[in-house]
């Protein structure tokens, strides 16, 4: 008995199984792509003269990276092989405050969408060690939208006046208290 268990189960050891390997390497690469968006988006930004937006943007472009890092980690901690994939060039068109806010929204609810997928595939192959891990990620997610979103909010009410989007930009930049 002992040895059937370890022939179908402890045999596998704690190793992802290859579907769920491939789909970590894929939210890894989008974490990764996120970064890239957000980089872009900070340079968008610069280049408005919106510089505290800019340096949110890049902040949550490094907290991009450690989200691709904690992937990377669990992977390499369950011997499975962490591979980069391919990120694309961010194409992101910004004239404003709001596009930039609007894209970086925009990605996040692509990445919960990937991270709920990722979730219910870990399910699928019946994989529970990767739960705490998503599960912590699909709050992450709630909190990234509600974020972006209320930011999204405060630029629409003060619309186009030009001393409303100085304000935000001085808070984000985190030299004011919100
Ligand atoms: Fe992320």
């Amino acid at each position: 008995m002992l040895e059937r268990f370890n022939r179908l189960n402890y045999s596998k050891g704690m190793r992802l199984t290859d579907t769920l390997e491939k789909a970590f390497n894929d939210q890894l690469t989008l974490e990764l792509t996120a970064s890239h968006v957000y980089r872009q988006l900070a340079i968008e930004l610069d280049l408005l003269d919106l510089s505290g937006m800019a340096e949110w943007m890049r902040a949550q472009a490094a907290e991009e990276v450690d989200h691709a890092n904690l992937f990377i980690a669990h992977l390499d901690n369950r011997d499975n092989r962490p591979q980069i994939g391919a990120v694309p060039a961010p194409e992101v068109k910004v004239t404003s405050a709001l596009d930039a806010f609007r894209i970086a929204l925009e990605h996040e609810e692509k990445v919960s969408a990937s991270i709920r997928a990722l979730r219910k595939l870990a399910d699928e192959e019946g994989d529970l060690d990767s739960r705490p891990l998503l599960d912590s990620f699909v709050t992450e997610q709630i909190e990234e939208e509600d974020t972006v979103r209320t930011i999204i909010g405060r630029l629409e009410i003060v619309g186009e006046d030009g001393s409303g989007i100085l304000r935000i930009d001085r808070e984000l930049g985190g030299r004011e208290q919100q």
